[in-house]
Formats: structure tokens, sequence, C-alpha cells
């Protein structure tokens, strides 16, 4: 195994809790009583809403924009920890971080932390069919090396065989040799077994619909996509549909001056390739030179423009086969960086249950590590009565419903090798976040990690933006309002 990746967007740097983009569609009324809806779950990772549909108009994501277009889409989504392993186990489990004690990829949430059901387990108990295919779960520990087969699935989860190339010298630089870079635009052609995960995960998951066209039970399928994580693998022809001078720069690539430190990403995982390693980059500030900020940003862009092409093979084949009026498809990233919803990912389990018609598991009790079955999330369904999206479905009430909490874990005040994800021994502060519609609010608190105890007076710092006059949250407000009061008023 490589050391685990955090996935992070690239493209953002200094703000470590971020949203995600989630999109349900549902060409169906459910009908519990009568037929049972498919669910078609595709998870994909480290994507921002980099995205036709988010309204991105250098990015061609034709298939992904065409299901959005019939589907809810959420435009403030949010994520519970933006790192793989902790985002997957919360928002499958529907329990928050703090409820699954997972803040980095070593411990097994049902030994570690309480024997919590799954979405794909509570669909399995319920009579469904559940697979797995691709990256689902976080593969290793985090999932007891199994994907937590067998709780979660009726057969053993699929991997693509040529995974294990992913992060290996397959890439063929200037010099002509190859390398683990960060930019890896391949020939199909020419790498090991002429075939990339994501390609070798959608033919895999056409061949299970397939079979469930036939099936008597109902199925729940869900497919995890690589990209557009580091490394930038992918077939090299995307990269024509972004020629380097279209590429636009971000537009604001200087760490800002308000920034408290504990609250910068330092990168680590990206400047550990060969590439990126050459270029010889300032720790943990950078910068990054112009020409190759433009090559990130077009390999990651050609990166969601490949897994675009997946996505669309993939629902091509889910119309094919007839089943497309007769499945749930929920589509969304485990992290990536914001784009009036505001939602967050814990409410998939409850959500998916409410659409499937199924029974929506109770309300957690605080503390809740003894049930096995309930949710910290919301039952969104309500919204999907809304179909006209003129209608607000957000009515004016307890603005506690519109609010979406984010956590992140730091090793140390000032950034250093591990700050991007440090084992659960070396966590020493909590980031805490609040978004809300008309702001972000962030505290860092001392933590202890054999208690999972954080202590709210002992700030290390904070941050406030607001979202109208500073949305890319470059202006920390933090020094001057009255920050802790805000905070207290807000926890739940
Ligand atoms: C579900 O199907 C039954 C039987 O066909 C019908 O009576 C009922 O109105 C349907 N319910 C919904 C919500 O469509
Ligand atoms: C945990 O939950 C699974 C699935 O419901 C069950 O089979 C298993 O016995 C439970 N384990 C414990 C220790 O309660
Ligand atoms: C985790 O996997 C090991 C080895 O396969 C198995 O013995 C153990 O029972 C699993 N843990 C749980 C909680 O199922
Ligand atoms: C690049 O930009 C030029 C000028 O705006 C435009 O005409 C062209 O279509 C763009 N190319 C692509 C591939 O988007
Ligand atoms: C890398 O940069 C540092 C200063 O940031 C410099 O001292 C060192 O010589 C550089 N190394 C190489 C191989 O260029
Ligand atoms: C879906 O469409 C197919 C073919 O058009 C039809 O045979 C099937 O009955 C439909 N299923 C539902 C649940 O409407």
């Amino acid at each position: 195994m490589p050391p685990p990746r955090t996935g992070r967007g690239l493209l953002w740097l200094g703000l470590v809790l971020s949203s995600v983009c989630v999109a349900l569609g549902s060409e169906t009324q459910a009908n519990s009583t009568t037929d049972a809806l498919n669910v078609l779950l595709i998870i994909v990772d480290d994507l921002r809403p980099s995205l036709g549909c988010y309204g991105d108009k250098l990015v061609r994501s034709p298939n992904i924009d065409q299901l959005a277009s019939h589907s809810l889409l959420f435009q403030n989504a949010f994520a519970q920890q933006a790192v793989c392993a902790p985002s997957r186990v919360s928002f499958l489990t529907g329990r928050r971080p703090d409820t699954t004690r997972l803040y980095d990829f070593n411990s097994y949430w049902r030994v570690h932390a309480g024997n919590f059901s799954t979405i794909p387990q509570y669909f399995k108990e319920n009579g469904y069919v559940t697979m797995s295919v691709g990256k689902v779960f976080h593969p290793g520990i985090s999932s007891n090396h199994t994907d937590d087969s067998p709780y979660s699935w009726s057969f053993p989860p699929y991997h693509p065989s040529s995974e294990k190339y992913e992060n290996t010298k397959t890439c063929r630089g200037p010099d002509g040799e190859l390398h683990a870079n960060l930019l890896c635009p391949v020939d199909v052609l020419d790498v090991p077994e002429g075939t990339l995960p994501d390609k070798q995960s959608t033919e895999q998951a056409i061949r299970l619909l397939e079979k469930m066209k036939t099936s008597a039970s109902p199925f729940f399928l869900a497919v995890g996509y690589h990209k557009p994580h580091i490394p930038f693998r992918y077939p090299k022809e995307f990269q024509k549909l972004y020629p380097l001078e279209n590429i636009t720069l971000a537009p604001d690539p200087e760490v800002p001056d308000g920034l408290p430190p504990v609250a910068y990403n330092p990168w680590m995982d990206i400047r550990q390739r060969e590439d990126v390693q050459a270029l010889n980059i300032s720790v943990p500030y950078g910068p990054i030179p112009v020409d190759f900020q433009r090559k990130i940003r077009q390999s990651y862009f050609a990166s969601v423009s490949y897994l675009d092409t997946q996505v669309g093979r993939l629902l091509s084949a889910l119309d094919d086969l007839q089943l497309a009026n007769s499945t749930i498809i929920a589509f969304t990233s485990d992290h990536g960086r914001q784009s009036m919803d505001l939602v967050e990912l814990v409410s998939l389990f409850p959500t998916l249950a409410g659409l499937a018609g199924l029974q929506v598991p109770p309300r957690c009790p605080v503390p809740s590590f003894h049930v096995e079955l309930c949710r910290e999330g919301k039952n969104l369904l309500k919204h999907f009565r809304f179909r006209d999206l003129e209608e607000d479905p957000y009515l004016p009430g307890n603005p506690r419903e519109l609010i979406a909490y984010s956590q992140y874990p730091r090793p140390s005040d000032i950034p250093q090798w591990n700050s991007d994800k440090p084992s659960l021994k070396d966590i020493k502060i909590m980031g805490y976040s609040i978004r809300t519609i008309d702001y972000r609010y962030t505290v860092w608190v001392g933590f202890n990690p054999d208690e999972f105890l954080a202590n709210f007076s002992d700030i290390h710092a904070g941050e406030l933006y607001f979202v109208d006059s500073d949305p890319l949250q470059d202006h920390n407000m933090y020094n001057d309002s009255q920050g802790g009061d805000l905070f207290q008023l807000l926890m739940p």
C-alpha cells in the first residue's frame, strides 16, 4: 500500500474546512409500498464544484451537467472533515467525526467508537443487494481492510487491478523517463495493464448493472472513482480540452494576511511528487511558480473531464438497461471546495433511506456510541417536494436548520510535516467550523486525543469570514468580533 493520501483539492491553500457538491436525482416518485427503488451512489474523490452545473465556464462536464439538470443540486454541501477516510466513514455511517472518532486513517469505528450501521448495511438489511466498486470506503484499517465486509456488502467489494500503479512511476517526463509525478497525462495503451482504475471500475459497475437487470431484489450499487484526486493520471487526450493559454490562475493566490498559521495546509502530499520536488518550493508557504500553477489547474480540469466521461458511460448503461426510471442516483464528492442550499454529508444516510421509502433511522441521542442505528444528519426529503427551485424550500424558522458543521485536526500551531493529516496521537488542536448562509466561523481549540475531548476555553486561533463581502475568505474578521461569544451561542 502506498501511504494513505488525504485528498485535498490542490487549488486552495490555507482554507481547511470545505464543502463538496452533491446532486441527488430520482426520476420516479418513490412508492415504497409497490416498487422498491434501486440506488446508485457515485462517490468522487476530491472533486470541487469545477463543473458546468456549478457555473464553471471553463470545465467540460457534459455528463454530470446532464445528470444535474434533472436532479436536486445542492449549492452548499459540506463534508464533515476534508480528508478521505474520516469523511467517508462519517457520511457512510451518518455520524460526525467526533462520534466515529476517526480523524486519521488508523482505526475501525466498529471496535474503536461504536458498532454503527452504514448506509449500505441498512439497505442490505432491508432486502437490497449491496455492491461496492472502487474507492467507496477508504481502503485500509479504517474499513478493517475489507471495505467493511461482510456487514455493508452482499459480495466482496471490487477493486480495479490497475489501482496499484496510481502512485508508481508511470508518468513520462520531458526527459523521456518514467516518474511518479503529480502531473501525469498518459497514453493508456502505454501504461501497465493498458487501462486505468476508473475505466475498470466503470466496466465492472456496468457488468453488475447487467446482472441486476434480472434480479428479483432491488440493488444498492456504490461506485467510487479515484479522479480527480492526485496524482493527475488521466488519458492525455483530455489535456487538449484545456490549452494552457486558456487556463486562468486562482483569483487569490497569496496567503491571506489575517490567516492564523494553524489554519494553513502546507500540502505536504503534493510536495512528495517527483515533478514538484524538482521545483524546490519553500516549506510551508511556497509560492508555486506561476507556470506550474497553470499546469496543475490544467491537469485538474482534464481529470474532471476524464471522470465525467466515466460517469457518462455508467449513466448510459443505466439508461440502456432501462433501469434509470427505477433508480435513485446520488452523486457526491468526499470533499473539494465550496462554490443557497446548506447541507451536510451526514444527511446522505437518512435522505437516501427516505427517498427509497425505507424507515428513516431515528435521531441519535447524545452520546450515541451505544446505538447502532441512528442519524446525526437530517432527512432532506422535504426538499424533493419542491422540484421547482423557484419555490424556496428553506422556510424561515430555527436558524440552526441552516448550519453546517465541519472539523479539522492539527498537530501544532504552525504548519509542519504532518499538518495535513496528523495521526490521532499527534492531534493537539481541533478546528471546529460553522458555516451559515452569512458566514464561516472557526475556532481552533486544544484537543486531548486520549479522551477525545476538545477544550473550548483553550482557544488557539479563530477565523470569521462573511460570505457576501468576502466569498473567497481572504479577510479574517475574528479579531474584530466578539468571536468566542458567537461560538458558544451556536454550538449544538
Ligand atoms: C403507491 O402505490 C399505491 C398502489 O398503487 C397507491 O395507492 C399509492 O397512492 C401510491 N403512493 C404514492 C406516494 O405514490
Ligand atoms: C455489530 O453489528 C453487526 C451488524 O449488525 C452485528 O452482526 C454484530 O454482531 C455487531 N457486533 C457487536 C459486537 O455488537
Ligand atoms: C476485522 O477483520 C478481522 C480479520 O479479517 C476479523 O477477524 C475481525 O472480526 C474484523 N472485525 C470486525 C469488527 O468484524
Ligand atoms: C481558448 O480561448 C480562446 C479565446 O477566448 C477561445 O476562442 C477558444 O475556444 C478556447 N479554447 C478552448 C479549448 O476552450
Ligand atoms: C532549494 O531552495 C533553498 C532555499 O529555499 C536553497 O537553499 C537550496 O539550495 C535549493 N536547492 C536546490 C537543489 O536548488
Ligand atoms: C421503466 O421503463 C421500462 C421501459 O421503458 C418499463 O418496462 C418499466 O416498467 C419502467 N419501470 C418503472 C418502475 O416505471
